[in-house]
């Protein structure tokens, strides 16, 4: 019997992509620059199961120029990029990789917020310059970190890794999501569940870890950055239309807050110009770029994947419904 068809939009790392090899008959778009999306449409044309990333738009154009595919697989935990409702009416499965990445993110959301609060980028480049005179009382001097309020915009696994990191600076955590977290959660991490304005007013260091839906874009506004303290630094590693841009540095030139540290951008891989300032970090969508992590992200979509092509439910489905009625193997006809 002939292997299902796969594309992957990017080589996998060499374990899933073996891992893939045995299941399917799988084509790795390896050039270096994302695959154009006329060739994007053409290759997946005759496919059963597509790989993507995070950069290629799932939308009912590409499912309907792909009558086979059975599933996408989004290597990312984030799927703004992938509508879900198209991919239901096409009965095209979709998921995604959470869980292997909240402890990386955590990480770099932490490298963020030491590297703006600590000035460390200006102090790199002033070493690297050949013009640092030595030490000086008043040189590059930034905020403390340890025993400050951090506050958390989102308290999911990623915001509560966050936490567990904040413990360890003797920081006070206040946090507002959507859903409160349990008893349980907030005690073990010493969270303090308070309104949203509350985390604007009083953080020091606010952290944002919602994901993209239509109530989270532009979630850090005009209005947000104005209850924010003058001393306070905002760290965005969730998705850049969550803050809106324009905002943002109309508020760094009024000094309404004292920096930024991002990683997502509202028009990636756009970036401001109003953004290249040396209180604002910027970094290029980095958060889960671990080798490791993102070894375990590629063996997940390739896990959900095979999944599909072997009769059981993939272990990361975000649209059930697109398998309703059908029995979950072989092609969507079935
Ligand atoms: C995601 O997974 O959604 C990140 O943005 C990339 O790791």
């Amino acid at each position: 019997m002939s292997k299902p068809k796969l594309l992957a939009t990017h080589a996998l790392f060499e374990a899933p992509q073996q891992r893939l090899a045995e299941f399917f008959d799988a084509e790795f778009w390896t050039a270096p620059e994302r695959p154009p999306r006329a060739e994007l449409l053409r290759r997946v044309a005759g496919k059963d199961a597509l790989i993507c990333l995070l950069t290629e738009k799932i939308d009912s154009e590409l499912l309907a120029a792909a009558p086979h595919l059975r599933i996408v697989a989004n290597v990312a935990v984030g799927f703004d990029n992938i509508d879900l409702e198209a991919c239901t009416h096409h009965k095209v499965a979709a998921s995604n990789t959470p869980g292997v990445l909240d402890e990386t993110t955590a990480d770099f959301a932490w490298t963020l917020l030491l590297a703006v609060a600590r000035r460390l980028l200006e102090g790199d480049a002033l070493a690297r310059s050949g013009q640092w005179s030595g030490w000086n009382l008043d040189q590059l001097c930034g905020a403390d970190v340890w025993g400050k309020t951090l506050g958390i915009l989102g308290l999911g696994r990623i915001g509560q890794a966050v936490a567990r990191r904040a413990q360890g600076f003797g920081m006070h955590i206040i946090y507002n999501d959507a859903n409160r977290a349990p008893a349980e959660v907030e005690q073990r991490l010493h969270a303090e569940y308070v309104s949203r304005d509350g985390v604007l007013a009083n953080a020091d260091f606010l952290t944002l870890h919602v994901p993209l839906l239509p109530e989270t874009r532009g979630l850090i506004g005009a209005i947000e950055l104005a209850q924010m303290k003058s001393t306070a630094f905002l760290i965005n590693t969730s998705r850049g239309p969550v803050v809106n841009e324009a905002a943002l540095i109309d508020a760094l030139d009024k000094k309404l807050i004292a920096g930024a540290a991002l990683d997502v951008y509202e028009h990636e891989p756009q970036i401001p110009d109003g953004l290249r300032r040396p209180n604002v970090v910027l970094a290029p969508h980095l958060a889960s770029a671990s080798v490791e992590t993102r070894t375990k992200m590629a063996m997940i979509a390739a896990e959900n994947a095979i999944a599909l092509f072997e009769g059981r439910r993939p272990p990361n489905l975000l649209n059930p419904a697109a398998l309703e009625g059908a029995a979950i193997q072989g092609r969507k006809s079935l």
